[in-house]
């Protein structure tokens, strides 16, 4: 399958996996709306993709943790009157574990952008997905939203926000059973960044066993996903030596 022409929108596409999948979707003939909270952040991705031989980049003002917000992004990507194929929902808010009390404006920004503003975002865009002959909706979870999955560095609040991002893709992905709809979930884990046309993306071949994952065995893993027939739809688990399930 390929997935030139397709019409991609990536939350979260400011910085980090995010800005990957915009740079490496480009080239494939992608169109792309680059959604994310920092205007800044996605116009410079939206540059970037322009000069590495990108069709097209709109951003889009998105948090994805303000219901307001995502109604409006969703109205914005209406104007741009095209099918909307794929949705990759990779905006999630990070939170690390910490002995002293988190405040709850953090602890509800992780829960809402992961599980509220995720659905939401996905509810919203369903009409522009009808209109495309194949959508596919890709989320990016986490092996921290496995069940029984290790701690390790996260705290429970995106602990239990990634898990309930895992079951919302599974939900969808039952509820898509036969129709043309697809929900894809990919589940990372500890990553090192890495960017296209970056040294460390390039260093794929010379990586030693023991490292982590990157961004790019990701958003490789991602678009084997989405080039599948469309009847199968993957949950991919990534292991790695360092920073997998299984922490050494
Ligand atoms: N990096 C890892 O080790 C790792 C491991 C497993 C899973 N993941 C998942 O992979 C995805 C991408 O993460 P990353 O690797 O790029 O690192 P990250 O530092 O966790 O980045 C989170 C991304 O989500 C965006 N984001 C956060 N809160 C948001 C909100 N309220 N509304 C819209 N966007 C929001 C961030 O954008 P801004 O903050 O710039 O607005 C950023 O682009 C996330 O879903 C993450 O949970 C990452």
């Amino acid at each position: 399958m390929d997935l030139s022409g397709k019409t991609v929108v990536i939350t979260g596409a400011g910085r980090g996996l995010g800005a990957a999948f915009a740079l490496s979707l480009a080239p494939l003939g992608c169109n792309l709306i680059l959604c994310g909270r920092r205007e800044a952040d996605l116009a410079a991705v939206a540059r970037s993709v322009l000069s590495h031989g990108g069709k097209s980049a709109q951003t889009v003002a998105l948090d994805l943790a303000d219901a307001a917000s995502v109604t409006e992004a969703v109205a914005r990507i209406a104007t741009f009157q095209a099918p909307v194929d794929i949705l990759i929902n990779n905006g999630a808010m990070w939170l690390e574990a910490s002995q002293a009390p988190y405040a709850e404006a953090e602890v509800m920004a992780v829960v809402n952008a992961a599980i509220t503003g995720t659905f939401l975002l996905v509810q919203g865009l369903r009409p522009l997905m009808q209109l495309s002959d194949a959508p596919d909706i890709l989320t990016i979870g986490s092996i921290s939203g496995l069940p029984n999955a290790a701690l390790q560095t996260v705290s429970v609040p995106f602990y239990a926000a990634k898990r309930g991002q895992v079951a919302l893709a599974e939900g969808l992905r039952q509820e898509f059973r036969g129709g043309k709809f697809r929900s894809i979930l990919v589940n990372p884990p500890y990553l090192d960044e890495a960017m296209p046309g970056g040294q460390s993306w390039a260093a794929n071949g010379t990586r030693a066993k023991n490292m982590r994952a990157t961004s790019r065995d990701v958003v490789e893993a991602s678009i084997f996903a989405l080039t599948r027939p469309h009847h199968i739809s993957l949950t991919i688990e990534l292991g790695a030596d360092e920073g997998g399930l299984f922490p050494s």
